[in-house]
């Protein structure tokens, strides 16, 4: 096998049943915007979602940054906008994965000029210690190295994101 398992499945059932947990205290009596971050989070938002026990909207958005490699260019394109308005709404955006953040630094500030309520991150994992802007993270499931990671979404080439778990990918694979 050249993916060596990090994350098991059972780990992440868990990680989200808390996070899960937490945002439902957090934002208690209020309604949330879950906004995906195409296409990396679409399983841990599916999965968390059904954690938070509260009235709940979803939107997407896409942005594209690495193309098929597996360093940062730094650039970020939206891809697609949201589609809902989120001035005066409590949004939550949930990410696969922040490791420079600048994806997420530029997705901040683009949304943060709409004037919502609240604006706040989720991620399932977070490269420690390697951001190139600082960033405010509110929920994290998992602090992990900075090796490159595929499974659950994240995908390396397009691929992998099937796998029910978080693997690292073997040298021999990059
Ligand atoms: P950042 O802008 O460098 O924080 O990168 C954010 C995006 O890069 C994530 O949403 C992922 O799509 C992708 N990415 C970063 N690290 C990894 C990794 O280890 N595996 C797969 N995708 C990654
Ligand atoms: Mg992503």
């Amino acid at each position: 096998m050249d993916i060596k398992p990090l994350i098991t499945t059972e780990e992440i059932d868990e990680t989200l049943a808390e996070m899960g947990a937490k945002i439902t205290e957090d934002y208690q009596g209020e309604e949330l915007l879950l906004v995906g971050v195409l296409r990396g989070a679409f399983m841990i938002m599916a999965d968390l979602a059904r954690t938070i026990d509260l009235p709940v909207e979803f939107d997407f958005m896409a942005v594209s940054s690495y193309g098929a490699s597996t360093q940062t260019s730094g650039v970020v394109r939206i891809l697609k906008d949201l589609d809902e308005e989120i001035e005066g709404r409590h949004v939550l955006i949930v990410e696969d994965i922040i490791d420079s953040g600048l994806t997420l630094n530029y997705l901040l500030k683009s949304l943060k000029v709409r004037k919502p309520a609240s604006l706040e991150i989720a991620t399932l994992l977070l490269k420690e210690g390697i951001q190139r802007v600082p960033i405010d993270v509110k929920y994290v499931g998992f602090n992990i190295g900075p090796e490159f990671v595929v499974g659950y979404g994240l995908d390396y080439a397009g691929k992998y994101r099937n796998l029910p778990y978080v693997g690292v990918m073997g040298p021999e694979l990059l």
